[in-house]
């Protein structure tokens, strides 16, 4: 015979008069629960192994608070921008430490929970017989009885410190999940800024206004070693690979090698055939980026960012080995086969009158490489 042919079932005027120890009682009944212990975790409130088990709780949900804290901090004022190599070891830790303080932040809040059910809720130990079908509306509301009644014998309306840090512990941890997607909105890199140290709109070939000469440079397999690029120097149909040079870096290894490591910082240099150079469309608004027959772009693929090394004299192709993307050298590198959607960006060049050799008369006017939050096209 079930539980719920031996108890007697309330009406609805019944139900609406019964307490919370009167529907637990009943809810055992109805499930055909035998409860075999149901003990008082603590039956002498206030004692010291109970605020010892009470603080061990809110040391877990503290650490959680305190995480949360640091993820928002990390996330607002941790060097996020991308740096120079030699430069990063700040920039490198941005990422982990993220994923640091938000692990901390879930870890502290579910082992807070954790605890508390383990130290606080009874742990009663019951049989039962199983039931088929769906729970009954007497079903539902003695379950929640129970659940309630739970929660009162774990003391939880008397532990302020557990609710306090809980609170807090949740708090700041869904603070920072809202500041994580706001900040997104907020960081604009693509401003207005000059500082070279905006690198995420400005590459290695950037120079402020009144600075150095950037020089394009070859590299020759020693980083201290200068060996800059005159017109004179390249075979029409040639193709070589330069890099930033200033002059007050000549003597510092740092920057020389730094130039060569900065990941937007190579440029294909073509020299094209005079045959094909009569054939050349430019793109519109750079037609001045060009010295004689030498084009200059970047080597980052517009796709995902690979370099596109293979440069093919008898098609006027610029291949990038990653995904077979195809950019037409004689039409301002626009992709005409595989997924990049975008041409290569071309780099401005002249030659310095002084020295004779090519210089960059700009940074690129457009992002270089794959997608970017602040592109325009
Ligand atoms: Fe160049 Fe994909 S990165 S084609």
């Amino acid at each position: 015979m079930s539980g719920q042919d031996d108890a007697k079932v309330p009406s609805h005027e019944e139900l609406a008069q019964m307490g919370p120890d009167e529907l637990v009682r009943l809810g055992t009944k109805l499930d055909d629960v035998e409860l075999v212990e149901y003990p008082d975790p603590w039956p002498v409130p206030g004692t010291r192994a109970e605020r010892r088990a009470e603080r061990g709780v809110a040391l877990w949900f503290v650490l959680a608070a305190l995480a949360g804290v640091a993820f928002i901090a990390v996330f607002v004022a941790w060097p996020w921008q991308y740096r120079d190599p030699g430069h990063q070891f700040l920039y490198r830790l941005y990422t982990p430490l993220l994923g640091l303080t938000l692990g901390l932040a879930i870890l502290g809040i579910g082992a807070g929970v954790l605890m508390y059910v383990k130290k606080f809720v009874p742990h009663e130990v019951a049989v039962q017989q199983r039931h088929d079908g769906p729970s009954d509306e007497v079903a539902r509301r003695t379950i929640v009885a129970e659940l309630t009644d739970a929660g009162t014998r774990s003391g939880i309306g008397r532990r302020s410190l557990i609710k306090r840090t809980a609170g807090a512990a949740v708090g700041f941890m869904g603070l920072g999940l809202v500041v994580l997607p706001l900040g997104g909105f907020i960081k604009n890199p693509w401003s207005k800024s000059l500082s070279p140290e905006d690198t995420l709109a400005h590459t290695g070939w950037y120079e402020p206004p009144g600075g150095e000469t950037v020089y394009l440079r070859k590299d020759t397999g020693d980083p201290t070693d200068v060996a800059l690029v005159s017109p004179q120097d390249m075979d029409a149909g040639a193709m070589q690979t330069v890099f930033p040079f200033r002059e007050s870096e000549r003597n510092d290894p740092d920057k020389l090698r730094a130039a060569l490591q900065r990941i937007d910082n190579p440029v294909m240099l073509i020299r094209f055939r005079p045959d094909d150079a009569a054939h050349i469309i430019k793109r519109a608004g750079q037609e001045n980026f060009n010295y004689g027959d030498y084009y200059a772009y970047t080597k980052i693929c517009s796709h995902l960012g690979c370099p596109t090394s293979l440069y093919e004299q008898q098609t006027q192709r610029i291949l990038c080995p990653c995904h077979q993307s195809q950019f037409n050298a004689l039409e301002y590198c626009k992709p005409i086969f595989g997924p990049a959607a975008r041409p290569l960006a071309q780099l401005p060049i002249g030659v310095d009158q002084a020295t004779g050799y090519l210089y960059a008369k700009g940074d690129f006017i457009e992002p270089i490489g794959p997608g970017y939050w602040e592109r325009g096209a």
